[in-house]
């Protein structure tokens, strides 16, 4: 027989004659002449209640199991007696599939965060991090969808490369090299001699293959890894993390940030209508605002800023940052943050920043001061999305890379781009933990990845 998920079950309309279900035991109670045991099997956040009858055969057994063990239970669901549940099961058959020895470190009790990163192991196994966990895939899912749905193509681009998108140099490098033998030619490293011939290194981001797709299919994006060696520990920042990059031929700023506004809000209610269960109890133990802060995404219509006003803002209020705000700097989190959740008090699409303080890609606007570059602010959380029009003419662009100390030669096919049928063409990075730090309300976005990767932690 097949096992049936717990989510099913709990849904189903009517009573089933023959179940079976497999999960892990959360608790177990005892009276005179039953076991009641709560199993949950990670389909969804609620247990189902399991009768054991004092008459089962291996009734002794059943009534050692401990929490975190495993069990595969034949029985018949029926309504509950007890209240709090609609449906219980009578179980005809425990097997005791694994037996979890009383060191579990997940007994019942709230653990903090910190601990719980400690197993990052088990912490799925947790009512907070499966709910997150399941948000995750919900959430991996309505992207390809919202996609889909307005005819966007998914492009698989590389991991490894030999450019850097962002210019930052928070790459991570790539080498086969023993590094007690590194091969040296007139003192410096023979990368002739590295497994591809030249440096490499893992992506901060795919915009640049993207845009060489979005410049043949039209419309495209990107949903993978990417990786940064920015040495920060801050709550926002991982090493490794998930980015959805989408890339538009034909489109200017603006139409860059429909889409990324659009995005957002179908995001917002999707999780709103389809992850009821999870959502609220993230609303209940995490954030007691958080359903206001989704309806407020979903509804409203976001403010357009240029740069400058943003500074202008930022200057002449009376709120105490920890860092000065200055016309060519780049804003900090808290300034971010103070604009979407004190000052307009709902999400804020920045655009033309100065081009000193963005890449070599962004389009130059004619004051030759300021890029068509774009920023989406959320409360809670900031920048979530980063993106820009691209620079599309040739000879601004080849300007910009030296102007930005880029080595023009590794971009000979970046350039050709610019030299065989170049159009206007925009595009954005939507930081996937980002998103998913905002609609569970959790702070910490080593919390909202299976494994999360930070300086000085590889762990699992
Ligand atoms: O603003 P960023 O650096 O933009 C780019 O990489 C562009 N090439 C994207 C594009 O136009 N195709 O990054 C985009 C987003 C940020 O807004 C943020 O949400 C997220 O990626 N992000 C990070 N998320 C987690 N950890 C980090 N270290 C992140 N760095 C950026
Ligand atoms: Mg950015």
């Amino acid at each position: 027989m097949k096992r049936t998920k717990i989510f099913k079950l709990l849904n189903s309309e009517t009573p089933i004659k023959d179940v079976l279900i497999k999960g892990w035991v959360r608790t177990r109670r005892d009276s005179k002449t039953f076991s009641f045991l709560e199993i949950n099997d990670g389909s969804c956040l609620k247990n189902v209640q399991v009768i054991a009858d004092s008459g089962l055969d291996n009734y002794d057994a059943i009534n050692r199991i401990s929490t975190g063990s495993a069990v595969a239970v034949s029985g018949e669901l029926t309504p509950s007696k007890g209240s709090g549940q609609k449906w219980e099961v009578q179980a005809t058959d425990i097997d005791i599939l694994h037996m979890s020895p009383d060191s579990f470190p997940l007994q019942k009790k709230r653990h903090s965060d910190e601990y719980l990163r400690s197993i990052a192991h088990l912490r799925p196994r947790t009512n907070k991090y499966g709910a997150a966990f399941r948000i995750r895939s919900e959430l991996s899912y309505a992207i390809h969808t919202f996609f889909r749905d307005r005819d966007f193509r998914y492009i698989h681009t590389p991991i490894i490369t030999g450019s850097d998108c962002e210019g930052a140099g928070e790459m991570f490098r790539l080498t086969t090299f023993d590094f007690k033998n590194i091969p040296e030619i007139d003192g410096k490293t023979d990368f002739n001699q590295d497994f591809f011939g030249k440096e490499a290194n893992l992506t901060v981001s795919g915009q640049l293959s993207a845009e060489m797709f979005a410049l043949s299919l039209g419309d495209v994006y990107t949903f993978g890894p990417t990786f940064r060696a920015e040495n920060s520990n801050t709550s926002r920042h991982a090493a490794e993390f998930w980015m959805i990059e989408p890339e538009m031929a034909f489109c200017d700023l603006e139409g860059n940030m429909d889409l990324g506004e659009e995005m957002v809000k179908y995001l917002a209610t999707f999780i709103l209508d389809e992850c009821k269960d999870d959502l609220d109890l993230f609303a209940r133990f995490v954030d007691k605002q958080l359903m206001n802060t989704l309806e407020n995404i979903a509804e409203s219509t976001y403010v357009r800023l240029p740069y400058t006003e943003a500074v202008d803002i930022l200057t002449h209020s009376k709120f105490k940052f920890e860092y000065d705000v200055s016309y060519g700097k780049d804003l900090q989190s808290e300034h971010e943050r103070y604009l979407t959740e004190k000052h307009f008090k709902k999400p804020v699409i920045l655009y033309n920043y100065p081009k000193t303080i963005k890449p070599f890609y962004m389009r130059l606007n004619d004051d030759n001061k300021t890029v068509a570059a774009m920023d989406v602010l959320v409360p809670r959380i900031g920048e979530i999305i980063g993106g820009s029009q691209r620079e599309e003419r040739l000879d601004i662009l080849e300007h910009r890379m030296d102007e930005t100390g880029l080595n023009k030669e590794n971009y000979w096919w970046y350039l050709d781009s610019r030299r065989y049928g170049s159009v206007e063409h925009s595009g954005f990075g939507l930081g996937f933990e980002r998103l998913i730090m905002l609609v569970t309300g959790i702070s910490n976005i080593r919390d909202v990845i299976p494994f999360p990767r930070t300086p000085k932690n590889i762990d699992f």
